[in-house]
């Protein structure tokens, strides 16, 4: 299937939640949620995009003729790029009951697999948001991040045993879904952490813990002394409040301080492998990418994923090319303007 294919399909089948936009930038969906908007005005969502947009890249191809390698190491592993596919979870709720959220997650996962990444897996309210997609992971090797809502500390443990039985390479949990009143209402509150109860919660594994919903330098420094592995800086897409500032505002003065100590991955708004360069030149590790692999594997399912993700890597290598970067570690802050 071609990629226009691919879309067509997926907007005749998510079409009351989601229009499936040229630009996916929260404009059209804002204050939809249930649904695929940002909350409220939905600013957040979009000036993620905004602001993504707003950067551009220094052309520069008088440099010496070297191959291009836009591979990553994590975890021991080799990755093929440094993109990976974001935690969502209630696709039927939020998308579309064409898909359950094991098959949901069987896309993005086996379709990650297959391109040479991995795909992040989400949680809910109820057991099976979080334990079929697991299952999934568990299917393809560990291949996969299960994501743990902030739920009480016994619990997430817990969810992190099962994680670890499945294989799991690592365990990430959403500390900044702990304002999801929604939850609370349905019975299974969510509740913020203090680095005490992060501690607890990273020394009851062996396995690498990442904090996704990062926003400032002070909370990145909080999950450093927790022992995270690393973080993911996000505002859950503009899902979780109103009115924040971009992830990439706030990814170069976070870098800053905390770059080489753990891993900084960041989400919102990043499309193609243009934007993965800009993130990576302002100090990011690694990009998640949300609501476009969505509409991939809705639209195409593993095939989706997969092509969706080498047309990212191959955006990159060719934006690598442009900017006279061999190695992601080249790709720096003075190939970009703002
Ligand atoms: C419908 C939907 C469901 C989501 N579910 C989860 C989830 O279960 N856990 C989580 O950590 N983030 C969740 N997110 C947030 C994404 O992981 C990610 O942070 C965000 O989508 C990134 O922005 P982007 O969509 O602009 O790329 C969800 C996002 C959407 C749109």
């Amino acid at each position: 299937m071609e990629y226009n294919e691919i879309l067509n399909k997926a907007r005749e089948m998510i079409k009351d939640k989601c229009r499936v936009c040229k630009d996916c930038n929260g404009v059209v969906c804002r204050g939809e949620i249930p649904g695929v908007g940002g909350k409220g005005s939905g600013s957040s969502f979009i000036r993620n995009r905004e602001k993504v947009n707003e950067i551009k890249i220094n052309l520069d191809t008088i440099v010496p003729e070297d191959k291009i390698d836009t591979t990553i190491e994590l975890f021991g592993r080799k990755f093929s790029y440094p993109v990976f596919a974001a935690p969502i979870a209630a696709v039927g709720m939020n998308y579309s009951t064409a898909m359950d959220d094991y098959q949901y997650s069987k896309a993005i996962v086996e379709g990650c697999k297959k391109a040479g990444t991995f795909g992040f897996t989400g949680d809910g309210v109820k057991d099976e948001f979080f334990d079929d997609p697991l299952k999934v992971i568990g299917e393809n090797e560990g291949m996969g991040i299960p994501t743990i809502k902030p739920w009480k500390n016994e619990e997430i443990i817990n969810k992190i045993k099962k994680a670890e039985e499945q294989g799991a390479m690592a365990v990430a949990l959403d500390v900044d879904a702990a304002g999801l009143v929604l939850l609370a209402m349905l019975g299974k509150p969510v509740s913020t952490k203090s680095v005490e109860d992060l501690k607890e919660i990273i020394s009851s594994t062996k396995l690498p813990v990442i904090l996704k919903g990062i926003m400032t330098v002070e909370g990145a420094t909080k999950a450093l002394e927790a022992g995270a592995y690393g973080i993911v800086i996000s505002n859950h897409g503009g899902r979780v409040l109103d009115h924040t500032f971009a992830t990439v505002e706030v990814l170069p003065q976070i870098a800053k301080i905390i770059k080489g100590k753990m891993k900084i991955f960041v989400d919102g708004g990043f499309r193609s492998g243009v934007d993965l360069f800009k993130a990576i030149a302002l100090g990011a590790d690694a990009v998640l990418i949300g609501r476009p692999y969505a509409t991939m594997a809705y639209g195409g399912g593993i095939e989706g994923v997969e092509k969706y993700t080498q047309k990212l890597g191959q955006e990159l290598l060719e934006t690598m090319i442009m900017t006279g970067c061999h190695k992601l570690k080249d790709i720096s802050n003075k190939h970009i303007t703002i």
